[in-house]
């Protein structure tokens, strides 16, 4: 009877598991065309923000194998369509922003997000690193 059970619920789990990955997300894997960006003061500036921010800020999103198995796709899905929503280096014609919000999520360590970082190692920037970056997007936005 025991057994029934739990058979029972690993076919539901296992069925569960098949359903959610017809849930379609429309724009997932969709890099749409490079309009303009901001001119970076140096190649540094420019290769930091593309290690730190350009998967989710960016028409240049990296989607990795397990952004297409549900439910990890959910969360990097919502993480690039509202990361690219707020803030979109790649079309930045009439966006000119200040680069106060950017070096302030920085500083308080709320960007990039932690629990991106594991998987992204490059990423993760050292202090030394952080402060060239806020200095770079400094110089290089209004
Ligand atoms: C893993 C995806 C991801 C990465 C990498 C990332 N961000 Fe974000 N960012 C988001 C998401 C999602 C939001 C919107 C939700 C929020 O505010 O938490 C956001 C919001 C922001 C905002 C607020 C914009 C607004 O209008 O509210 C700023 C500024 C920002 N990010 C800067 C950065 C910078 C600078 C980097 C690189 C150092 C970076 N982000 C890296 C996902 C990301």
């Amino acid at each position: 009877m025991k057994k029934k059970i739990i058979i029972w619920v690993v076919i539901a789990i296992v069925v569960l598991g098949l359903l959610i990955q017809l849930v379609p997300l429309p724009e997932r894997g969709h890099n749409p065309a490079v309009i303009a960006e901001p001119k970076w003061d140096s190649p540094q500036t420019a290769a930091l923000v593309k290690r730190a921010c350009y998967d989710c800020h960016s028409n240049q999103t990296v989607w990795p194998w397990y952004s297409y198995v549900a439910p990890v796709s959910w969360l990097i899905y919502n993480d690039v369509i509202q990361g690219r929503h707020r803030l979109n280096f790649s079309e930045w014609n009439g966006q000119s922003r200040g680069a106060g919000e950017m070096v302030q999520a920085i500083q308080e360590g709320e960007m990039p997000p932690f629990q991106y970082l594991p998987l992204h190692p490059s990423a993760r920037l050292t202090s030394v690193e952080k402060q060239q970056l806020i200095t770079g997007l400094t110089n290089s936005l209004p």
